[in-house]
């Protein structure tokens, strides 16, 4: 594999991703919480989107990590690093449907917000892969964010 952009940027990208990834475990985590514990006339509708929801996350968990290899950093792999990385709050089994739907359009606001940034950083570094992955992402959170809203009402 061939990479055209200088090895310290290389690292510079890779560190940006592990928060990344973090928050992505967090909310795929956040997401499952949703979708088993939600109760209420919403339960169908949130049930359905979140498998949906946490279907892609999981893929996008592993690409994002991969990332982070090919890059030349290692992965961070462990609960205890996503929770220092990540600043995404636990969900709460009790909530309500509305706050639980809310508590994930917040979450991928979130992601959405660290993610918008990094997107210049890495086509001005030249890596147009790491700019091309996280465009992805924040298409899919920005997607997600106006699902759940219009949820809402
Ligand atoms: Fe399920």
């Amino acid at each position: 594999m061939t990479q055209t952009f200088a090895k310290t940027d290389q690292q510079k990208m890779a560190v940006a991703l592990k928060p990344v990834l973090a928050e992505t475990v967090q909310l795929y985590v956040l997401t499952q919480n949703v979708h088993w514990n939600v109760t209420g006339p919403l339960f169908q509708a949130v049930h359905t989107l979140t498998e949906a929801q946490y279907t892609e996350l999981a893929a996008a968990i592993d690409e994002i990590a991969e990332r982070i290899r090919t890059l030349g950093e290692k992965a961070p792999g462990r609960m205890s690093s996503y929770m220092k990385l990540g600043t995404i709050a636990e969900g709460d089994e009790e909530a309500s449907a509305g706050d639980m739907v809310q508590s994930l359009v917040d979450a991928n606001q979130i992601v959405a917000t660290r993610i918008r940034p990094l997107i210049g950083e890495a086509a001005e570094a030249g890596d147009e892969v790491t700019a091309g992955l996280l465009t992805d992402r924040l298409t899919v959170h920005e997607k997600a964010g106006w699902m759940l809203r219009a949820m809402l009402g």
